[in-house]
């Protein structure tokens, strides 16, 4: 079970998980963030949970959470910024948890848009990004993370394209440490990237992504489209050229076709 002060003893952080909530069991940590949030958490405020019972993924998928194997958590941010940096935070999230999950672990981590972590291929982590918002502005980001730690046993409908650290790494991971880590990175790139522009995550999102040049195709609302991937928009969309186009896509999901 985690406990507050175990996880921040070690931790390396000005202003993230100065407040963490741990819960074993909770329905999602992003329903939580935001409750606290609603009710004025401060920036960096962490919910943390050992299981989830309703975990969510993007497009309202599950997110497959058991005891005490994973890290399942969210983060309160309070950006002055506007709605327009709403696709960027994801790229940001995937970045600051790639870098500190390869520095834990020496594994190579590449970032698949909008809000994956694969390792070797297979998914090892995901990013849900909810908020609320006032006049165009961002009032709270909740910042969701999931990662498979130490689980080796996968469901059926998930052992093809999902892995964890402990499996591609063959050797369990210390959850608590990868933890300090992550929120250390996030911070230190969040401080940055306010400084510098939220759009400078887009090139640092791009030297750990190997989707460029590929041709993929989008499945969004039924419909699928193939195209080869060109670059990201300044906005955090993903540029895809069909039929001599380049198109500006925003959602949807994605199937990589040729390496
Ligand atoms: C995805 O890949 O679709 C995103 C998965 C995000 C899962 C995390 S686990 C912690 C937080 N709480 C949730 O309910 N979801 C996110």
């Amino acid at each position: 079970m985690y406990a507050e002060r175990v996880l921040q003893k070690g931790l390396r952080t000005q202003v993230f998980g100065n407040k963490i909530y741990t819960f074993d069991t909770i329905d999602s940590t992003n329903n939580c963030a935001k409750a606290v949030a609603d009710i004025g958490a401060s920036e960096g405020t962490v919910v943390i949970a050992e299981e989830q019972t309703a975990g969510r993924g993007r497009l309202g998928r599950p997110w497959f959470s058991p005891p005490s194997q994973n890290l399942t958590f969210s983060i309160v941010l309070r950006p002055q910024l506007n709605n327009e940096v709403l696709n960027l935070l994801p790229l940001y999230t995937a970045v600051a948890v790639a870098e500190a999950i390869e520095r834990t672990t020496s594994l190579k981590v590449e970032c698949k848009w909008p809000n994956d972590l694969l390792i070797n291929k297979k998914k090892v982590g995901g990013i849900l990004i909810e908020g609320s918002f006032k006049n165009g502005k961002i009032e709270y980001a909740v910042i969701g993370v999931g990662i498979n730690v130490n689980l080796d046993v996968f469901p059926p409908d998930l052992s093809e394209k999902a892995s964890s650290l402990r499996i591609e790494l063959n050797a369990e991971v210390d959850r608590a440490r990868l933890f300090q880590e992550i929120l250390r990175s996030l911070e230190r790139h969040y401080r940055r990237t306010l400084k510098k522009g939220f759009q400078s995550v887009v090139p640092e999102w791009i030297t750990h992504s190997s989707m460029l040049g590929k041709t993929i195709t989008v499945s969004q609302h039924g419909n699928a489209l193939s195209g080869i991937v060109k670059g990201l928009s300044q906005d955090g969309g993903l540029l895809l050229q069909t039929n001599g186009t380049v198109m500006t896509l925003f959602a949807g999901d994605i199937s990589v076709l040729e390496s």
